[in-house]
């Protein structure tokens, strides 16, 4: 490693940040995190915290999981790459693909299509449900439907139906045919409605008034996230998304179930979906599918669908989609490592345990703390703070004082995420009460710096 004065110096210099501000970077440089054990990070300057943000939704096990990095170097040594493209196959996603069928038995869904992460998948999905609409029959179904709000990644699909003008904005024109409805979120919406079982019946009647107006014969899908995350942790009443799923099927429209973040146990269940009880036409996975250790991703796919490509004769059920790392045997590798140790933590009873500890002390810091408008979570791991400058108008936080709830929490002993106005928790499953005590106490500390 090259020594911490080059590091200080050229950060942010040669490359451009994701989600950032070149000049931002320049100016305020990120900081430079060298190692990582457990669920601690490690600075350049040797500042050990506790990884509120389990790197990026991703590091469910922890940084240390070594069965994970065993995989991964041993399929390394064997077999560092082959294509799963027409006519070539591995051992190695052969038996990943048997893992998942059983693992995401319970969503009826059999079948797998790799990629290399969450928009990755994101995209294989709305591509394979134009496709799956063409196959029957109904070539008119095109659009694409999504909540105000939702998180999809970032390629020209995926932001055509995010919720967020910050990802849409700068890159527009995007996709034709995608149109939004509000999300279920209960501290802003445009009904002003705070109940949020009402609230869900709500938007309910808001997705069926724009299947209505835009003809079902016309759409091809409806994509959510069971648990809205980058949003800002929006947990949606329980009778949503099985509300979601009923009109869906009523009108044809395929359901895309985006748990890139909620599968594998984050939100107590083993998939957001399944927290729900629903069965989706389609699941995108990625990030804790490998513990982040791999770029690596599944689009998870129904029964159904998948009877109505197989049993195809007419050709057009021929996947034109796929990327070169789809099935890379060391991402296979490293997620059915992943998939042994997920399931032998029980890290989903974890995150919800914890889950519940970590919301619990987060309302309590709500009734100290006036910058605290509104505090989200109680579905697991996924918590968040919706910060305020004046809890009476809800007028947002300024990017000033937000950022000073942060850098004083980390140098109190903990990393936490501040994107908009929210400070988002999305810490490894593997947390302890201790680990979440200190999160608490280092955010306290963090909203006292900044009243
Ligand atoms: C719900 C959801 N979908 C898609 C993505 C995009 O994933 P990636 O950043 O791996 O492309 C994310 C990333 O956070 C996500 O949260």
């Amino acid at each position: 490693m090259k020594d911490s004065n080059f590091l200080k110096e050229k950060n942010a210099r040669s490359l451009w940040h994701p989600m950032a501000h070149p000049a931002d970077s320049l100016a305020n440089p990120p900081t430079i995190v060298t190692e990582a054990e457990g669920v601690n990070i490690v600075d350049v300057d040797g500042h050990k915290v506790v990884d509120g943000v389990g790197g990026l939704w991703n590091v469910n096990l922890g940084f240390s999981c070594q069965p994970v990095k065993d995989a991964i170097s041993a399929q390394l040594e064997r077999m560092p790459y082959y294509s799963t493209f027409r006519g070539t196959t591995n051992d190695v996603v052969i038996e990943l693909s048997e893992e998942l069928r059983e693992f995401f038995a319970p969503e009826g869904l059999t079948r797998a299509f790799y990629t290399s992460g969450g928009s990755d998948s994101v995209e294989t999905a709305l591509r394979l449900s134009r496709q799956y609409h063409k196959i029957k029959g109904e070539a008119a179904r095109t659009k694409f439907l999504s909540l105000k709000k939702g998180y999809h990644g970032t390629h020209f699909g995926g932001a055509s139906v995010n919720g967020n003008a910050n990802f849409r904005t700068a890159y527009e024109p995007l996709l034709a045919g995608c149109h939004h409805i509000p999300a279920p979120y209960t501290y802003r919406n445009p009904f002003n409605e705070t109940d949020p079982e009402k609230l869900s019946q709500l938007c309910l009647a808001a997705l069926e008034d724009e299947i209505a107006f835009q003809g079902a014969g016309t759409i091809a899908a409806f994509i959510m996230e069971p648990v809205l995350g980058a949003g800002g942790v929006i947990p949606p009443h329980e009778s949503f998304m099985p509300g979601v799923r009923e009109i869906c099927s009523k009108h044809g429209i395929l359901l895309i179930a985006d748990e890139v973040i909620t599968a594998f146990g984050r939100t107590g269940s083993w998939s957001g979906s399944r927290h729900w009880g629903v069965q989706p036409d389609f699941m995108c996975t990625a990030k804790a599918i490998t513990n982040g250790y791999f770029p690596f991703g599944a689009v998870m796919i129904a029964d159904e669908v998948a009877q109505v490509f197989e049993s195809d004769e007419t050709g057009k059920a021929a996947i034109g989609h796929g990327y070169t790392y789809s099935g890379h045997p060391v991402g296979a590798a490293a997620a059915l490592a992943c998939l042994a140790e997920t399931k032998r933590l029980k890290v989903n009873e974890n995150a919800a345990a914890r889950g519940k500890d970590l919301h619990e002390g987060l309302q309590a810091l709500h009734a100290k703390h006036e910058v605290i408008g509104d505090v989200r979570g109680g579905e697991g791991l996924m918590c968040a703070l919706e910060l305020v400058s004046d809890r009476s108008s809800k007028a947002p936080i300024d990017k000033g004082t937000i950022n000073k709830v942060q850098e004083a929490a980390y140098a109190e002993g903990a990393m936490v995420r501040v994107s908009g106005p929210n400070i988002i928790l999305s810490p490894p499953l593997v947390l302890t009460s201790a680990d979440v005590q200190t999160i608490l106490t280092a955010l306290e500390k963090g909203l006292s710096a900044a009243s």
